[in-house]
């Protein structure tokens, strides 16, 4: 599975970007919505580092962290009181109520537009009145274009880490076949699957699942382009009448 074997090695080759971007997106996002992020749930949370940034942001919140790779959530030192293993496309929290859901790093870019559909119901029901969704996602223009058909290596300590991006128009998906390798040899093998739709489709399917897109913008500013990398969505769960 997809983040099995990559998590023992992922914050040496991802932690310092993901915080990043973290920072530049979602925590900024939520500092201009409210000072009162209490309860949040982390979609896709990896080995935890949402939590961390939104922690040092809102020392008082209580993150609870979903993935469905335990290896991820345990590597990053999540606490099991905080972890919940499961598929972020349909889930339940058993009536436990958030007053922020939040996803970051490209997590909900693994979703297929149905799953993504799922997803945002079951975040729907999970929400408070007023609660948001905030959540960065990797746009067209990474998937199929900068991504369109790459290889790259990344080098940390004794360790080597290749990439192979490709894009699979027959699916409209991104393709990335990951490699570790160490003292000449391969340790382990991944292949991610990633997809992206359009702001247009994002907003059709929130109302769907009954949320209200109140903003999209670009991750590195306050407006909204089409051709950024990522874009930033809030959504709100609005007060049932
Ligand atoms: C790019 S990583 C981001 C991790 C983390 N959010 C961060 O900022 O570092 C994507 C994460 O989404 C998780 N993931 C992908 N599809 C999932 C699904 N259907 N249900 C739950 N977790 C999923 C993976 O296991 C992985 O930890």
């Amino acid at each position: 599975m997809a983040y099995e074997h990559w998590a023992a090695t992922y914050e040496l080759f991802e932690g310092e970007t993901a915080r990043a971007t973290w920072q530049q997106g979602i925590v900024a996002e939520l500092r201009s919505l409210s000072n009162k992020v209490h309860r949040v749930l982390d979609l896709g949370a990896g080995t935890g580092i949402g939590g961390r940034c939104i922690r040092e942001a809102f020392p008082e919140a209580e993150i609870f962290n979903l993935d469905y790779s335990r290896q991820m959530l345990d590597k990053g030192g999540v606490p099991k009181g905080q972890q919940l293993v499961g598929d972020m496309s349909e889930f339940s929290t058993a009536g436990d109520k958030f007053n922020f859901v939040v996803s970051g790093f490209d997590a909900l870019n693994y979703l297929p537009k149905e799953k993504l559909y799922g997803c945002l119901c079951s975040v729907a029901k999970c929400l408070t009145d007023n609660g948001y969704l905030v959540f960065d996602y990797s746009t067209r223009k990474v998937l199929k274009y900068d991504w369109r058909k790459l290889d790259y290596i990344n080098q940390a300590q004794d360790y080597e880490l290749h990439r192979i991006h490709r894009y699979e128009p027959l699916f409209d998906r991104s393709k990335t076949v990951i490699k570790l390798h160490h003292a000449g040899e391969i340790l382990w093998t991944e292949t991610h699957y990633q997809y992206t739709i359009d702001p247009f489709t994002m907003e059709e399917l929130a109302r769907c699942a009954g949320l209200t897109v109140v903003r999209v913008r670009d991750i590195d500013a306050e407006s909204f382009s089409p051709t950024t990398t990522t874009h930033i969505y809030t959504c709100c769960k609005e007060i049932s009448s």
